[in-house]
């Protein structure tokens, strides 16, 4: 470094001074916006692990302390006072809403609840046994045709209307999750109730049958706040990343939310949750108590599925708060989980083993949220849907910051081509 504003980056034959970017949490970067036009060079950094792809001003996280803050506000606070629908417009407008403006925006996700009863076709046209992630991220994108006021692929024009778009989406992804699931067993769909709150009435489309109303426990609608609210927004992950990516091409928030969707659904992602429960069963089948799968995820012949991150390398302050919840929950609802027994002696072997330590991998948000999902009664195939709810409010968010952007520009990143080098086309009959 130079001086506390510039960089010096030297290359064959030449020099350039970088700019320096200092974030208001202290994080450093050097702006290389120019390096291309200036030098010819680009970076290349697989996986992005070392690339800032924006200017955020959404989620706060250092990984090496454990520290995650929505919009300034600590994640644990959150957890204890709020609710995923305040979370949910925290993230999305910035600050904590007025008891004005909470109800407004309780009532626009009331008034958005429902979808177009011609989407029903649609639903009815899946095969009964498709993966809801599938059915979510079609039926998402499908907003579009049905809303297409909200969706003009002009972000001014979408801005002007992007409240009723982002209440219609954080509502409706629950009732499609939720018609997804009736319709996967052949149980009549169930319609959003006026005056439930957001996790009753998801409960209520969820459970309730024409004859007899779900009641939702309020420790169980206390775990679903708790498990969606620390979903909302995880900065740049691949899902939140591939939202801002469609966004920048000036697509609409929904066919945004939808790349979303897809990006969550691999096993590296939000598919980790399902995919922990999956390892539990099978280690509680194999009659091992978990010390077997470590020594064989130690080898590198099994992952140890909902540990390690990408960013935390300390434990996901997440999984500490769900870890707490998920005992308590499993106490007053009087639910013994052999899986949970199995989870814990993995977790404390893991923490005490050099392997884990050396690779700072600890247990991240999936991997007690599943056991939580269980003994609520969601099914396994639906917790990556139960994560997509919970992070739409901040793909929302991010879908927002770009359309918003003062210098909208679209995502575009270079590659180092290491293929063929220019060749001539070769006859049908002349190839080997
Ligand atoms: N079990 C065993 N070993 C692991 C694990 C794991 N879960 N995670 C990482 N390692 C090892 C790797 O083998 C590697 O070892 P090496 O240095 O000897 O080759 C080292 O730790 C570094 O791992 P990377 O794969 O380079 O870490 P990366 O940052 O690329 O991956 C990821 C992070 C994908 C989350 C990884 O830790 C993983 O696969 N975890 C299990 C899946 C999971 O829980 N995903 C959910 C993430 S949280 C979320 O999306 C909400």
């Amino acid at each position: 470094m130079t001086d506390s504003k510039t960089a010096n980056l030297i290359l064959p034959d030449q020099e350039l001074k970088l700019p320096l970017i200092l974030g208001t949490e202290g994080e450093n970067a050097v702006d290389i916006s120019h390096l291309r036009d200036s030098t010819g060079f680009i970076t290349l950094d697989d996986g992005y692990g070392n690339t800032g792809s924006c200017e955020s001003a959404i989620t706060y996280i250092d990984g090496e302390k454990g520290i995650l803050r929505y919009r300034g506000y600590p994640i644990e606070q959150l957890a204890e006072k709020s609710d995923f629908v305040e979370t949910a417009y925290l993230v999305i407008y910035g600050e904590l809403p007025t008891i004005d403006q909470r109800t407004r925006f309780s009532a626009l996700l009331t008034e958005n609840a429902a979808i177009h009863e011609r989407m029903v076709y649609l639903f009815e046209s899946y095969p009964r046994d498709a993966h809801p992630m599938a059915l979510l991220g079609a039926m998402v994108n499908a907003l579009a045709c049905y809303y297409p006021h909200l969706a003009t692929n002009n972000h001014n024009r979408d801005i002007e209307n992007f409240d009723e778009a982002a209440a219609t989406l954080i509502s409706k992804v629950r009732t499609i999750t939720a018609m997804a699931y009736r319709m996967s067993r052949g149980l009549p769909v169930i319609y959003p109730k006026r005056g439930l709150r957001y996790c009753e009435n998801f409960m209520h489309m969820l459970f309730s049958e024409p004859y007899d109303l779900y009641d939702c426990p309020p420790v169980v609608a206390k775990a679903l706040n708790l498990i969606l609210l620390l979903h909302a927004d995880h900065e740049q992950n691949c899902s939140t990343a591939a939202v801002r990516m469609v966004a920048s091409s000036g697509a609409n928030l929904f066919a945004s939310a939808a790349a979303g969707i897809c990006g969550l659904w691999g096993p590296l992602h939000g598919g980790a949750n399902m995919a922990v429960i999956e390892m539990l069963e099978a280690i509680h089948q194999e009659g091992d108590d978990g010390s077997r799968f470590i020594t064989e995820a130690k080898a590198g012949k099994r992952r140890l599925m909902g540990f390690g991150h990408r960013v935390y390398k300390n434990y996901d302050p997440r999984a500490k708060i769900i870890g707490k919840t998920c005992d308590e929950l499993l106490k007053t609802l009087g639910v013994s989980d052999p899986l949970l027994d199995i989870a814990r002696h993995l977790e404390q072997a893991a923490l005490k083993d050099s392997y884990f330590i050396e690779r700072k991998l600890y247990p991240n948000v999936d991997f007690y949220s599943g056991i939580i999902m269980r003994a609520i009664g969601i099914p396994l195939n639906m917790f990556t849907v139960m994560f997509a709810i919970g992070r739409m409010p901040g793909w929302v968010a991010n879908w927002r910051e770009v359309a918003t952007t003062s210098k909208p520009r679209i995502y575009r990143p270079r590659q180092i081509y290491m293929g063929k080098t220019a060749r001539d086309y070769v006859a049908k009959e002349d190839r080997k």
